[in-house]
């Protein structure tokens, strides 16, 4: 972020003295839906987090208090199996996407204002009050329900622990939930052939208690919130009316028997958990409660209030989810139901899906490592409309789009204007621009009105219709021709100062579709963008910055490297099967090389070398010795250790006195020339002066053994 940084955190709530407000301040609450955390953000997603995004931006613009409330989504069998895949535990593995996420979003310039995981204790304990609402109104069903087990270990199968053939095209190799190839979706129990993943044997048919939400019972409601008021786009009404509401609802099976990452079920002695999800759209709730305590707001002022609004964005394929069974879960519990859920099509590519073997299923950091991410944020922004209709984004046309109108129109007006301005400044006055800057601020209105309705590609065309007047004025007034003639330094001057508003009140209007490039303008201009309402009002007398190049044209052989990289990333993953955790960190794989992993040994081996947290008490030189340095360790209490370690190329004595390690406690004790050696300090790298010693989190004590 640029040198204005500062203010964006302040924009939402402090309005620039002196700027009226048009509207009356709302408190919004928007969300987007919450990613899972079993893979990387792609620009297929980037398509609703940028959408939101700029959503938020115009209503902060707008003065409004706008929350942006997000989390990951992190339960569910899919992330169980990755995590065992991996060899960790299921809460570094979503640790781990959550920060891959979370560096993704920056990169892209999406500002939440508070990032959590659904995996939270908060997410529980408002996942039980939601759950306690339906249980006290006797909405809650339990029924047995067909399930398959593994035939040795006796386990219950989750969907992602079974694969066969897809019960309605044939294709080999599918998981129990649904189809990689049709895209169908089914039980574990509909597969042909189907095969336990962990003993790779046929599973075992049988049933379990599952428990079920009775939503029919809010049929009614749902017909009525669905079918009137603003809260969803008409084809979203149709389509529930059409394909859900015409009928008895069904039942709707929210748990999911052991083994299962997520949260039990309160009172079925860890038997039962909540299917993933039950919990994740509470994880809005949730993200919003840990917001308002971090910020000293009143949560029920924003969940039980009717003065707030509550946004939702998400992608068709989960509107369902978020249109019927979510406001059943609002209702039952007493929370507020959204003011307007804003649902979006898919991203296609070059007309088609994503694909990975044409290198157009693109993670979201391997297009940051090529591309502007202010490129792919304007081009959605010119292509989203208020509809589900999917947004193609066709890699010749974001060229041409972005090179043509935003870099040839829109920055080329200050590229050809700010270097003549710079020594003088703008003029005292507003000069005659002929009602230029007026249509302007007038057209902003409309402007606002499309932004509001998510009509972003609309509000595009509204801007670069005012670029294609502002244009026209630079060229002809042509100021590269006035600074050759000295008596025309005050036309200069005008002119430049009429260029140089127009282009700001465009860049304004921009701004919650280029965060960055707005910064820059502040920066170049002198006067930060706060408020929407400046575009109504020209900027006079103003110093004008050094001008730095705004944004460079898009060179087309960086898109064919960044496909490039998606194609050789895709062929790695599917090397692996699954999604690299980790991998954004650059980390070479040069250390297991070198040291390749030794034979495997069992638990039992590994028990007997007893690791344990010591601290160290005494170190010193031992000058006959090269390498080595005398370190007294102590266990705790009395028990000391002499141990003779060889850092001494890594570290001085006095650097270590006071620091807890770990150490081998039991390691046959050697005698050597300067003394006793008790056991070993452990520690990583190369040697000589790369070596690092391990240390243990805060909270461990010495003598605490080390499993
Ligand atoms: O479809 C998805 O990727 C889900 N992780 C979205 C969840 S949205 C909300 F309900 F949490
Ligand atoms: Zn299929």
């Amino acid at each position: 972020m640029g040198s204005f940084s500062c203010f964006d955190t302040i924009y939402a709530l402090h309005y620039k003295p002196g700027i009226k407000m048009t509207e009356a301040p709302r408190k919004i609450l928007v969300t987007a839906a919450l990613p899972y955390a079993n893979g990387h953000i792609h620009i297929g997603h980037m398509v609703e987090h940028v959408q939101t995004d700029i959503w938020v931006r115009f209503q902060k613009l707008r003065g409004h208090q706008c929350v942006f409330v997000w989390a990951d989504d992190t339960h569910g069998s899919a992330i169980m199996k990755s995590a065992r895949k991996a060899g960790i535990s299921e809460e570094t593995f979503i640790q781990g996407m959550s920060d891959a996420h979370e560096k993704d979003f920056a990169g892209f310039g999406i500002e939440y204002d508070h990032y959590s995981s659904t995996h939270s204790e908060t997410n529980r304990q408002l996942s039980t009050e939601i759950w306690s609402a339906f249980q006290e109104k006797d909405l809650v069903a339990v029924r047995k329900v067909a399930e398959l087990f593994d035939a040795d270990t006796g386990e219950s199968l989750p969907d992602r622990f079974v694969k066969g053939r897809c019960p309605k095209c044939d294709a080999a190799d599918q998981y129990g939930d649904n189809c990689d190839k049709c895209g169908a979706t089914y039980s574990a129990t509909d597969l042909v052939d189907p095969i336990s993943t962990i003993s790779e044997k046929p599973p075992v048919s049988g049933e379990t208690d599952h428990y079920f939400l009775q939503i029919e019972q809010l049929h009614d409601f749902l017909e009525e919130w669905t079918q009137s008021g603003q809260h969803l786009q008409d084809e979203v009404a149709n389509y529930l009316k059409g394909h859900f509401l015409g009928e008895p609802l069904r039942d709707w099976d929210v748990s999911r028997p052991k083994p299962y990452f997520g949260f039990e079920i309160p009172g079925t002695a860890g038997e039962h958990f909540w299917y993933v999800w039950f919990d994740a759209p509470i994880g809005y709730i949730a993200s919003t409660k840990e917001w308002c305590e971090k910020n000293g707001e009143d949560f029920d002022s924003w969940w039980r209030s009717e003065e707030t609004e509550i946004h939702h964005f998400l992608g068709k394929d989960i509107q369902y989810f978020h249109c019927l069974f979510w406001p059943a879960m609002l209702k039952t519990a007493g929370f507020n139901l959204p003011t307007r859920v804003h649902i979006h099509g898919f991203l296609t590519v070059g007309g088609e899906k994503m694909s990975k073997t044409k290198g157009t299923f693109i993670k979201a950091s391997t297009y940051l490592n090529h591309l502007q991410p202010e490129y792919l944020r304007y081009y959605y922004a010119a292509k989203l409309g208020p509809k589900l209709d999917d947004l193609d984004l066709n890699l010749e046309d974001f060229v041409t789009k972005v090179n043509a109108e935003l870099v040839g129109k829109v920055v080329n007006l200050a590229s050809r204007s700010a270097k003549f301005v710079q020594q003088t400044g703008l003029s005292a006055s507003y000069p005659d621009d002929d009602g230029l800057f007026a249509q302007g601020a007038e057209q902003g209105d409309k402007i606002a009105a499309a932004y509001e309705n998510c009509d972003y590609a609309r509000a595009i065309r509204l801007i670069l219709e005012l670029a294609d007047r502002a244009n026209p004025f630079v060229e002809n007034a042509a100021p590269w021709n006035l600074r050759k003639d000295e008596s025309k330094a005050q036309e200069l001057q005008d002119v430049c100062t009429i260029a140089m508003n127009l282009f700001r009140q465009i860049v304004i209007y921009l701004t919650p579709v280029l965060p960055t490039l707005t910064e820059q303008v502040a920066e170049l201009m002198n006067d930060p963008i706060l408020h929407w309402d400046q575009s109504k009002t020209p900027l006079t007398g103003t110093p004008i910055n050094k001008f730095k190049h705004l944004a460079k044209r898009i060179d087309e052989k960086d898109v064919t490297k960044m496909i490039e990289e998606s194609k050789t990333e895709a062929a790695e993953e599917a090397a692996t099967e699954g999604p690299l955790v980790g991998h954004e960190y650059g980390d070479s794989e040069q250390p297991m090389l070198d040291k390749p992993l030794t034979e495997e040994c069992t638990i039992e081996d590994f028990v007997k070398v007893d690791l344990r947290i010591a601290r160290v008490v005494a170190a010193e030189h031992v000058p006959e010795a090269r390498k080595l340095l005398k370190l007294t360790l102590s266990l705790g209490g009395e028990h000391r250790r002499q141990v003779f370690a060889g850092i001494k190329a890594a570290y001085e004595p006095e650097s270590l006195v006071g620091r807890k390690v770990v150490m081998v406690a039991n390691l046959k004790p050697r005698k050597m020339k300067f003394g006793l050696s008790e056991g070993m300090v452990c520690a990583a790298g190369a040697g000589g002066e790369e070596i690092f010693l391990l240390s243990p989190d805060d909270g461990a004590l010495p003598g605490q053994r080390v499993t």
